[in-house]
């Protein structure tokens, strides 16, 4: 296993596969969808007992809306379901749950259910738990463009100012640290429109497993090929070693 020093801060996941994994035992994809849920409710649990401090979970994209109409009313059921029964375990176990993502497109009563779990788990210093839904790494900078171009309208920023850290304190993971690893399952190797600019200098690991089938020892797998990474953000590897 990857040693304590290795482990990344900031692990985020694709989590891929679920409607194959249904269609491979001759099931409707939404029992993909919940037998994903499981699978979830597991890597979060590993994930704090490694170290992990950071956790973000794609659970549906801005692109995901264009699924037929009973699969999206099927996903956010199970959204809302899985939430209000997770809720209790999350808190007891100290996790702080966030939601990313276009707010304004989900339903009253999914937004409600979030609203209340993110209160219920606000004040938690354990594992910090973001769940990405209606959420695109494209309608992220968009959103933070909006808002620096407000700000500039309101004479409080000037356009010269905005670099890159002002862009990133406006995006949806603003005040969290950048992924140090990201794990797609399901054997795509894309983002998929996921966190473009988090994503910068993360290490990619992919696996061919259906998300539902995602377990420990894979996690495992993935955390122990992050610690045989050399990080070097540009610099020479002599650079690197010289400082460490
Ligand atoms: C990932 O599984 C979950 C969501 C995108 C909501 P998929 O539903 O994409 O499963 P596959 O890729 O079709 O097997
Ligand atoms: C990415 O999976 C989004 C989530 C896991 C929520 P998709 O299944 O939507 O990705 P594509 O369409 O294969 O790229
Ligand atoms: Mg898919």
């Amino acid at each position: 296993m990857a040693s304590d020093s290795n482990i990344p801060k900031h692990v985020a996941v694709i989590m891929d596969g679920n409607g194959r994994w249904a269609r491979k035992r001759g099931m409707p994809r939404h029992m993909g969808h919940r037998s994903g849920v499981a699978a979830v409710r597991n890597i979060v649990e590993v994930a704090a007992k490694r170290g992990v401090n950071y956790l973000t979970l794609f659970a549906f994209s801005s692109e995901n809306w264009n699924r037929p109409r009973e699969e999206i009313r099927k996903l956010m059921g199970l959204f809302v379901e899985a939430l209000q029964r997770e809720v209790d375990d999350l808190h007891r176990n100290n996790v702080r749950l966030e939601f990313i993502g276009a707010r304004t497109q989900l339903r009253g009563g999914l937004l409600d259910t979030i609203a209340a779990a993110e209160a219920r788990t606000r004040s938690n210093s354990g594992l910090r738990l973001q769940v990405a839904v209606a959420y695109g790494g494209r309608w992220d900078i968009v959103q933070a463009t909006q808002s620096l171009a407000r700000r500039v309208a309101a004479g409080e920023l000037e356009a010269d100012d905005i670099d890159d850290a002002a862009l990133a304190s406006s995006l949806a993971l603003a005040r969290i640290p950048d992924p140090d690893l990201l794990i797609r399952t399901g054997g795509e190797q894309r983002i998929s429109n996921f966190l473009l600019w988090n994503l910068a200098y993360a290490e990619l690991w992919f696996c061919d497993t259906l998300w539902p089938d995602f377990d420990e020892q894979q996690f495992d797998n993935a955390l122990e090929f992050y610690a045989q990474r050399e990080r070097r953000y540009g610099h020479t590897g002599e650079q690197v070693e010289a400082v460490s």
